[in-house]
């Protein structure tokens, strides 16, 4: 049967990204995420700038949230652009320049160990962790100043576990496997949302920075995503056939990624109530230039391997993502799918504000 139960099922995962600095690492496969944060640079500034208010007294000590923070120096480089732009932003003010405290939030199997080993050690801020889903509470109430989440709401806090023969994702699926992505999008937003409603301070910023499409933009093969997942899922389909894995266990596995446009964003924020969008902006889009398949896959190991070894076990990984590789490079000789044209995610710049508690 194709399409999704009734039930909706679903179940929750435990994923995570790969962890340490080796080869296989998210740390030393995050370019494509990195890149997304230059742009942002520019924009953080002008906008905290103008929205940040230094008057409010709770600013002793600011409080800084990096949601879904992972592992490697892309995290430390957004709180660095955080706190320089907070920084301008009070002595422009001519006002004394509080302490800051940086929490670094992901799941609890992200490896924080090997995050606060590479902790810089000129930094100008206190460090603590939040370990946990950044779907429910975090801190106390009223405890942020200033949250950041880059390229992780995608993450569905879970994988739809119905039916979705000869696909591994809602790209190129029928509308029926569409709908229920997007529930389940919707669901986790309001939930993210109205758990940061009790944790920032009245007027606090929110940043998020979401990968995406455009309004009306039905996600098929013909995008980047769409096309590295239909190879991936043909290659969980060749291990099926070769007996190294269940055929019908691939027909129920769903990469809990989802990609809004921005209306769909804008609808969620605007339902939830809790906070006044000050800008949503469309920011360029990453990797507009040639990636090599090995850059690609690499990065693809490092963001879903956890997720399919907990699926598929860990004897499978090593094999599965050299098979990937090989298609990929197939691919790309046959008809380079790096091309500008395939290209078409592009990354929402969302700046919030928590608006004041009736
Ligand atoms: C692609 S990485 C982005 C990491 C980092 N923000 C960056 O820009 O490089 C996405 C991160 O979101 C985390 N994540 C996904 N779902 C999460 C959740 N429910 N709560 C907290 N973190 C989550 C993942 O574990 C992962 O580390």
């Amino acid at each position: 049967m194709s399409g999704v139960r009734e039930d909706g099922a679903s179940s929750k995962h435990h994923a995570h990204m790969i962890g340490g600095d080796g080869p296989n690492s998210y740390g030393r496969n995050s370019a494509y995420q990195k890149e997304l944060l230059v742009p942002a640079h520019d924009l953080l500034q002008q906008l905290i700038s103008k929205h940040l208010d230094t008057n409010n007294s709770t600013h002793d000590t600011f409080r800084i949230a990096d949601l879904g923070c992972s592992v490697g120096g892309n995290t430390f480089f957004a709180v660095e652009n955080m706190i320089g732009a907070v920084e301008r932003r009070y002595e422009s003010d001519r006002r004394r320049v509080p302490e800051f405290h940086v929490f670094f939030n992901d799941v609890i199997g992200n490896d924080f160990n090997t995050l606060f080993k590479q902790l810089p050690a000129a930094r100008t801020y206190l460090a603590a962790a939040a370990p946990g889903s950044f779907h429910g509470r975090l801190f106390p109430k009223e405890s942020i100043h200033l949250a950041h989440c880059s390229t992780a709401l995608h993450w569905l806090s879970r994988s739809l576990e119905s039916s979705n023969k000869g696909r591994i994702h809602y790209a190129g699926a029928g509308r029926e496997v569409r709908e229920a992505y997007a529930a389940q999008y919707k669901r986790d937003m309001d939930c993210f949302l109205r758990a940061r409603g009790e944790e920032l301070v009245a007027g606090g910023l929110m940043v998020l920075i979401l990968i995406g499409y455009r309004d009306g933009f039905v996600l098929g093969s013909d995008s980047s995503i769409g096309e590295s997942f239909d190879i991936l899922g043909s290659c969980l389909y060749e291990m099926a056939k070769m007996g190294k894995i269940g055929e019908e266990e691939v027909d129920c596995f769903n990469l809990p990624f989802y990609y809004p446009c921005g209306a769909e964003v804008e609808a969620v924020i605007e339902a939830n109530g809790l906070f006044s969008v000050e800008t949503l902006t469309e920011m360029g889009a990453p990797m507009k230039g040639e990636a090599d398949p090995a850059t690609l896959v690499g990065h693809m190991r490092a963001v879903i391997g956890v997720l399919v070894e907990e699926r598929f076990g860990s004897g499978v990984v090593e094999e599965l993502f050299q098979l990937h590789l090989n298609k990929t490079i197939e691919r790309a000789r046959e008809k380079p799918f790096i091309y500008e044209s395939r290209h078409r995610e592009i990354i929402h710049f969302v700046l919030l504000k928590r608006n004041n508690p009736s």
